[in-house]
């Protein structure tokens, strides 16, 4: 993509640009707001708060049109195999399609299968929650545990955890992921085998951290009743593969299936979304499959004759040009609503597992910047602790923070003080407090003219750090949804303009390689010699240790 047309336009622009005074950028346009700031439904984005000019989103918008950014996201949304590697189609949109239009893949509709397993999904989920589904004992289920890795458990945790206030008073849910033992330890100690249901959720059934946890769980249930035939009333299957789910002892009548095109970090909308609806209820899972569903449509409508509309193609266009034209590594996500404590950890997964990537679609090394690295925790838990960096630190840190205007409890107290610091947040970013302002605060407070010139330094705040500010009227099944799918499409977008596969995951198969071998030379006395000095000096020590 670096050399297209727009590209080169862009590096020019930016040459000229240098990095523009966001202090001057708003005295220069009193209307700024106006200009970059759009709404989709009751979700706002401002982002004004951008070294930006009417320019530069013309150019973004002409690198968008140049990479072919419409083209591919219609292959995507009419079932194309763009995950070339995995020789793929890339359907998450189809899980919330509710108009159910025809998508085909390889020539047949997906959406009849995939309303199958929403009704299948539907009619356990409601028999969970009025308490008609019971466990060995007759009583009705009261702990829900999801057994999952990455993409099997990161979307339904959050989701949870986020939508917490519309969950079933009666259900606790619970997350183990690790392989560590103390995650499931932790979780099988607090709960009753006679009223818990293990959801064992893996796209492949393959996953060692998920078919361990599981077998440990089933161990742990028949330890308590001895009777073979109460894995039925206790263990779901989430997946792809019905052989592995048979050979594992689940019921093909309790497994809820889905596809090879839902990659599993896009895959919450699926079966995967199992815990979620349990939680929830079916009316709100809907909701949110139809929050991403109308992200979906309105994206694909304008995508051609109105990108900048999109929230997902203004962060995405945004985040390219702070990743490749001013080198910023990173990207924070701040939320802050502290129900969604996980949104930064599902979109680490979302965003770098997607666009973590250094060879292009052709399979040449890329010679520019990818996926930026993706961090952050909500607000105002991250102003005490690493807001120091932001404001007076020396990296550039692009930054969302994330907003709702009404709060589900009902303390309204709180609700003002978190949004006066949500707003107060980004203007101080922006604008700082420059050093004759610092001096006079200190003058006011009587300091002597010696100290003033040793601590002003210390208090100046540059400031023109750029921010996206969104704001939503609250926190629901549906603007969660709308939310979730702005972020997978913003990834996409960024995907295409850097020319990469953004569906595959294949660095992630190194680790779990020599994983296995080296658990094979952990079960054996001899000292370990195969390795590099490092790797060997560290499986001998570990060896000695354990014992
Ligand atoms: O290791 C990475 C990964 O393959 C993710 O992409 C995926 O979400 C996760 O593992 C879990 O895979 P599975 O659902 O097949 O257990």
């Amino acid at each position: 993509m670096s050399s297209t047309p727009a590209w080169a336009s862009l590096q020019q622009h930016r040459d000229l640009l240098g990095i523009p005074s966001l202090s001057q950028l708003f005295l220069d346009d009193p209307h700024r707001f106006d200009k970059f700031h759009l709404q989709l439904e009751n979700l706002f984005l401002d982002y004004s708060k951008n070294w930006i000019t009417s320019d530069t989103l013309r150019l973004l918008a002409d690198l968008l049109n140049q990479a072919d950014v419409p083209t591919q996201l219609e292959n995507m949304f009419r079932g194309e195999h763009i995950n070339s590697t995995e020789n793929r189609a890339v359907l998450h949109v189809a899980l919330r399609n509710l108009s159910k239009t025809p998508i085909l893949v390889d020539g047949s509709d997906v959406m009849p299968q995939v309303f199958d397993v929403l009704a299948r999904m539907k009619s356990f989920s409601s028999s969970v929650r009025d308490g008609s589904w019971t466990g060995y004992t007759g009583q009705s289920i009261t702990d829900i545990v999801n057994i999952g890795i990455g993409g099997s458990d990161l979307g339904p945790s959050m989701v949870c955890l986020a939508l917490r206030s519309f969950g079933h008073p009666r259900l606790s849910m619970h997350f183990v992921s690790n392989i560590d033992g103390h995650h499931i330890d932790s979780v099988l100690q607090k709960i009753d085998p006679a009223r818990s249901l293990f959801i064992v959720a893996s796209k492949t059934f393959t996953t060692q951290e998920t078919l361990t946890n599981a077998q440990t769980a089933k161990n742990w249930l028949l330890s308590h009743t001895n009777d073979p035939s109460a894995v039925s009333k206790h263990f779901v299957a989430l997946s792809t593969n019905t052989e592995a789910v048979s050979s594992f002892g689940i019921l093909t009548e309790n497994m809820f299936p889905f596809w090879d095109w839902v990659g599993g970090r896009y895959s919450l909308w699926s079966a995967i979304g199992l815990s979620i609806m349990l939680y929830i209820g079916s009316d709100s899972f809907e909701q949110l499959l139809s929050g991403a569903h109308y992200v979906d449509q309105h994206l694909l409508a304008n995508i051609r004759t109105n990108p900048l509309s999109c929230p997902s193609v203004v962060l995405g266009l945004l985040g390219i040009w702070y990743n490749n034209f001013y080198d910023a590594q990173t990207h924070a996500l701040l939320p802050y609503h502290q129900d969604l404590s996980r949104f930064a950890a599902y979109f680490q997964q979302g965003d770098m597992e997607s666009n973590g990537k250094s060879v292009d679609r052709q399979g040449n090394k890329v010679n520019i910047q990818t996926g930026p690295i993706i961090w952050g925790e909500p607000g105002t838990n991250s102003q005490h602790s690493f807001f120091q960096l932001l404001h007076q630190g020396t990296k550039l840190i692009p930054a969302d923070f994330i907003a709702f205007a009404r709060a589900s409890h009902n303390l309204p107290m709180h609700q003002d003080i978190l949004i006066s610091n949500y707003l107060a947040q980004t203007e101080a970013l922006a604008f700082g407090k420059p050093l004759e302002a610092v001096r006079k605060e200190l003058q006011q407070q009587g300091l002597n003219q010696e100290s003033i010139s040793a601590l002003a330094p210390h208090k100046v705040f540059e400031g023109n750090h750029p921010t996206n500010s969104i704001l939503i009227d609250s926190l629901t099944p549906y603007s969660l949804g709308s939310l979730i799918a702005i972020y997978e499409h913003k990834i996409f977008v960024q995907g295409i303009v850097w020319n990469i596969n953004s569906f595959d995951q294949w660095g992630v198969e190194l680790g779990k390689q020599l994983a296995k071998a080296i658990l094979q030379e952990l079960s054996t006395p001899e000292t370990a010699q195969k390795h590099d000095s490092s790797t060997n000096g560290l499986i001998n020590i570990y060896k000695k240790l354990r014992k």
